[in-house]
């Protein structure tokens, strides 16, 4: 771990607007920096950061937070990476707290492997250039199946000897360590003796984003039944398979060119695709893409294009998963190669130019493909067809974002023709999906015990769910989270000459007993963690929640904490007189939230006293009933009346 005060000395230096701005190109808007939002695609900008409040928010697709989980999101770094990140921009020396030792060992033990792999990688190649065996067998090889010798040394390929344990001596001889040496998968130890694995196979170094050698896949050269084409690097500290893309190194530059990435297969595709001219390219691997791997690409562009075999048993496993493609906004286009040729084949066949023309005349549309597929299973079973009709209805769901209207509408056109369905209809079943989708995610944060206690993900997620009931959901929470907000943004202020409005707060909290009153138990734990630090002398501001390791609480605030309240310049420039500020206001805002709470309290007691009257059976037993409903009805006026004298938003 970061030691706190190190933590602190970096926080006390972070900048965000220099931060999002070397990602971000950004201009200054009033209070506000605006541009293009990096997390999805857009021509206007509408990605605004707040240098005052120190955090951001894109008013397309919503996404918002601070420098650290702009990083987190933007680099795909861990929270304890960002911080590294930080730390090296601002010269801010880190101090590491005892739990980092097992950090550390991680750290040396990915060093060590880093090492070792650089080492092997450099003798494989020297064994495929400059031994006898490496250039018989394998160098000659390469060069039939056509590459090109400065191709395969960009790609730093190698060959690995038939020898039993060539290589695994001259690591041990260099002083490597066996035991990460059997880590790498380059060598195996069986009763006692170490020897090589990858004997008699081209090796392809496998590169990770700075160019350093991550893993190695290793291409058997001699037909064997017996012996996997193919071995790859087993999982360890370096060596991540899920996020692995072969070539993103080489393609990095090129994709960002063409605005567009290619995916293939294999690593023979990649390579030839090169040294035909043709660089912005990537390979999978032949597995389905993973969320991991997706996000990379939507790092670089939106624009992927899957080239595949078009006989290959990958296209269902590519296929699988590209859902989640359209909710990172990616577009997705397949081209499938015909004559059970793969791209590194039929590229080889016809030369660069009419690959090119090809591909561009073959894109098809992912999901257009995706249905032809499906119809042409189902055939004229109506069952199966009404399975597709709702597949395909999940899957257009799934492009559910603003700048993506347009998109999704015309899918749902496409489709509905295609299908020869009504255009309402599979209108209506796609709007059913995106219900279901934020019902759920609502269904995540707000608690449903509240509701007879029977099981509420069938009755939220119902299709015929009452839609006065989720507003009442919705308003509910925008009235707890106006309350905590009030206490991030002004628990400091003085209330009265002797407490903080934080002292208030609680102190109404406590005699009125609000915390079973607040439905969401993320905003509870908010106002419990404030609590924590309140008590223990610490002055929490929204920013101490902003920086806090637990990133979900952490997005939760920066999420209630709203762009919306800063007073557009604007507006000022055209009206003469005083406009009452927030911050002027927030007696009354505070007041307000805590009445509102209070209020929702009393319902709910008048509910219960309700309850117990229609049970009631003696006329003592109801006449004391009635007196609490009356004394219950006094205070909700009461109450009700005060928030109606000042404005609530
Ligand atoms: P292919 O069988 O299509 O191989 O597998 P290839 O890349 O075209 O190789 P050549 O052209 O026959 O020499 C595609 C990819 O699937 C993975 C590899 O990443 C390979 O590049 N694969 C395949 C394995 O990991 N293991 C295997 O045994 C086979
Ligand atoms: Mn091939």
């Amino acid at each position: 771990m970061i030691s706190q005060d190190s933590i602190q000395q970096i926080l006390s230096r972070i900048d965000i607007v220099e931060i999002v701005g070397s990602f971000v190109k950004l201009k200054k808007r009033g209070a506000n920096y605006l541009g293009l939002c990096p997390f999805h695609n857009e021509k206007t900008p509408s990605f605004t950061v707040s240098p005052s409040k120190e955090i951001y928010k894109c008013f397309g697709c919503g996404r918002s937070g601070n420098s650290i989980s702009f990083l987190m999101e933007a680099e795909k770094y861990s929270y304890v990476e960002a911080l590294r990140w930080l730390a090296a921009k601002y010269n801010v020396e880190i101090e590491e707290s005892e739990t980092s030792a097992e950090y550390k060992q991680q750290q040396q033990v990915a060093d060590s492997l880093y090492i070792i792999n650089n080492f092997s990688q450099k003798y494989f190649t020297d064994a495929l250039f400059n031994s006898e065996e490496g250039q018989d067998i394998a160098l000659s090889y390469l060069k039939e199946r056509g590459f090109r010798e400065d191709i395969i040394k960009k790609f730093q390929l190698g060959y690995n000897s038939e020898a039993k344990d060539g290589f695994t001596k001259a690591a041990l001889a260099a002083q490597y360590n066996l035991d990460y040496l059997q880590k790498t998968g380059l060598v195996n130890v069986r009763d006692g003796n170490a020897y090589d694995n990858y004997r008699g196979r081209i090796i392809f170094p496998i590169h990770n984003q700075s160019g350093k050698v991550m893993g190695f896949g290793a291409r058997i050269i001699k037909k064997n039944d017996k012996a996997p084409k193919y071995i790859n690097s087993p999982e360890n500290e370096i060596y991540v398979k899920s996020k692995i893309l072969y070539g993103s190194y080489f393609a990095r530059q090129a994709i960002d060119r063409a605005d567009e990435c290619l995916l293939v297969e294999g690593y023979t595709d990649v390579i030839s695709l090169h040294q035909a001219g043709i660089e912005n390219v990537v390979a999978s691997g032949g597995t389905s893409l993973t969320p991991d791997q997706l996000r990379l690409i939507k790092k670089y562009t939106s624009n992927l294009t899957i080239i595949y075999d078009g006989d290959s048993a990958g296209i269902k496993a590519a296929l699988r998963g590209l859902d989640l493609a359209l909710e990172e906004s990616l577009n997705v286009k397949l081209v499938l190669i015909p004559d059970g040729k793969d791209p590194d084949s039929y590229v080889n066949k016809t030369g660069a130019p009419k690959f090119i023309e090809f591909v561009k005349e073959n894109k098809k549309d992912f999901i257009l493909f995706q249905l032809d597929i499906a119809l042409k299973d189902a055939g004229n079973d109506s069952t199966k067809k009404a399975i597709v009709v709702n597949q395909v209805a999940e899957t257009i769901s799934k492009i559910n974002k603003a700048e993506d209207f347009t998109r999704q509408q015309d899918y749902i056109k496409q489709c509905s023709e295609i299908l020869k369905i009504e255009e309402s209809g599979l209108h209506a079943l796609v709007n059913k999906f995106i219900r279901e989708k934020i019902n759920k995610d609502a269904n995540r944060s707000i608690r449903d015990e509240k509701f007879s206690g029977t099981d509420n993900t069938t009755t939220i997620t119902n299709e015929n769910i009452d839609s006065d009931v989720n507003n009442l959901l919705n308003k509910d929470e925008l009235y707890e989270q106006a309350m905590i907000r009030s206490l991030l943004e002004f628990g400091l202020k003085p209330w009265n000459e002797t407490q903080k409005v934080a002292d208030h707060i609680f102190q109404e909290i406590e005699i009125n007993q609000l915390e079973e009153m607040i439905d969401n138990k993320e905003l509870l734990r908010v106002l419990q963690v404030y609590k924590t630090w309140y008590d223990a002398g610490i002055e929490p501001t929204e920013k101490n929640f902003f920086y806090y390791e637990d990133q979900q609480l952490s997005s939760l605030v920066v999420s209630i904490m709203d762009f919306n309240y800063e007073i557009s310049p604007n507006w000022k420039e055209h009206y003469d007189g005083h406009i009452a500020t927030r911050d002027e206001l927030y007696a009354e805002e505070v007041f307000s939230t805590l009445n509102y709470l209070k209020l929702r309290k009393i319902k709910k007691l008048m509910d219960t006293n309700q309850h117990d009257l229609e049970k009631a059976t003696s006329p003592e037993e109801q006449m004391v009933l009635v007196q609490t409903h009356q004394h219950l009805k006094q205070i909700e006026i009461e109450l009700t009346r005060q928030l109606g004298t000042v404005i609530f938003r």
